[in-house]
């Protein structure tokens, strides 16, 4: 889980190894956990109200893999979306995604199948299919090989040592990519570790926190280790100040009908963007104030996010992304990266973001989508966000009952 394991930064590494053990342990109560808490849980899940939900699957990147879970030569299947992808690394290096299911005999191509040069080989019958269009390639036993012999094929995308699946509805092509950050890219900023949650609630819900500066104080007021040591609850809180949420501009003068179709067209590519600011500090006392950190948070599309934090000592960054595994099941991971020298301070910093996180996903699991929120205007910025999310939904974007229909057998 964690790659760097030297001097100092062994101690943090095992504590935070520990933590997020624990943390993955709590993601899904309807999976895991003793058989009186499912029992709850489950009895619960039944109680729980859903709300009038938006489409459940938006259209733009996703994430299905991190780069280092799959080697050349390997396929692996991934469930998301309400799709079955395989994907798999060419001996070159090449990402390629199929459609899991062989359109043969139906076979899973993911379990077992093999990678021959741009090919998936289907571990049925050995029928080989291309990775660049999906078409069959050879036919181990036949003559010719039709030309309506093809499966489908989904556009994907490499950065920041993340493997992303284009999804849209309408089979759009992509307009816009995730970028890579120079940090990771030439390497002067290192990985430092990961975590993973599981969590029971609608896509939107997640990101809807940068926008909701209210719930700051209520949910990360309260000092991260309060647990462990309630005494010190009384004397530190964490104060989060300078929060700002807006949309890209390009989104905001698209809005704009008296825009000329060019102007609109130069920056309809960064429309899919939008940023948060906030400055956290540790107050104690109710007077002395330590540990400035300065968060500039990019949401790129509905299902990624960079989280470039300033501290005094040094900036790092998190890439979170979310990814529909299903209707209301998200698969959110946090991955660190940071200069080496700062290693153990991004550790600790990373130990503090997943124990802030664990409150967002108490709230997330349990809560109702709730269409129509009852605001005051200290709250507007949550509409705007919903205004700016709306444009990652399409006519045929599956609702949630038609996406509960297609998993059921
Ligand atoms: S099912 Fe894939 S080759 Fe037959
Ligand atoms: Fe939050």
């Amino acid at each position: 889980m964690i790659k760097q394991l030297t001097g100092a930064n062994r101690a943090i590494t095992v504590t935070l190894c520990l933590q997020m053990r624990r943390q993955i342990s709590l993601c899904d109560l309807r999976l895991e956990g003793d058989n009186k808490t499912v029992l709850a849980n489950h009895l619960e899940s039944k109680k729980r109200k859903l709300g009038k939900l938006p489409p459940v699957y938006p259209n733009g990147w996703f994430a299905l893999l991190e780069s280092s879970q799959l080697g050349k030569g390997q396929v692996k299947h991934v469930a998301a979306l309400g799709q079955n992808f395989a994907v798999f690394r060419t001996n070159n290096g090449t990402v390629r995604i199929l459609d899991a299911y062989c359109p043969h005999l139906g076979a899973n191509m993911a379990e077992g199948g093999r990678v021959k040069g741009d090919c998936l080989e289907c571990p049925f019958h050995g029928w080989q299919f291309r990775g660049s269009d999906g078409q069959c390639d050879y036919i181990p036993y036949a003559d010719k090989v039709p030309h309506v012999a093809r499966t489908k094929t989904w556009k994907s995308c490499e950065a920041n040592e993340i493997i992303f699946v284009w999804y849209h509805a309408e089979e759009l092509e992509p307009h816009w990519q995730p970028q890579t950050n120079s940090h990771v890219s030439n390497r002067t900023w290192r990985y430092q570790g990961r975590n993973e949650f599981l969590i029971n609630c609608h896509i939107q819900e997640v990101a809807e926190n940068g926008a909701d500066s209210a719930h700051l104080s209520a949910v990360h007021g309260p000092l991260i280790f309060t647990k462990i040591a309630h005494f010190f609850s009384a004397f530190a809180r964490h104060s989060w100040t300078n929060v700002n949420w807006t949309p890209h501009k390009s989104f905001l003068e698209s809005l704009n009908s008296k825009r000329t179709e060019s102007e609109r067209q130069d920056n309809e590519n960064l429309r899919h963007r939008a940023y948060m600011t906030l400055r956290h500090r540790l107050v104690l006392f109710e007077r002395f104030e330590v540990l400035q950190l300065d968060v500039n948070v990019q949401q790129i599309g509905p299902g990624y996010v960079e989280l470039m934090m300033h501290s005094s000592l040094g900036s790092m960054c998190i890439f979170q992304t979310v990814t529909p595994m299903e209707p209301l099941l998200q698969k959110v991971t946090h991955i660190l990266y940071s200069p080496p020298l700062l290693a153990p301070y991004a550790s600790l910093l990373f130990l503090a973001e997943c124990l802030m996180f664990e409150r967002d996903v108490a709230i997330w699991n349990r809560k109702k989508f709730e269409k129509r929120p009852l605001l005051v205007k200290e709250d507007k910025s949550i509409l705007a966000y919903r205004r700016w999310y709306a444009q990652f939904y399409s006519q045929h974007s599956p609702s949630y009952h038609s996406a509960i229909k297609s998993l059921q057998w």
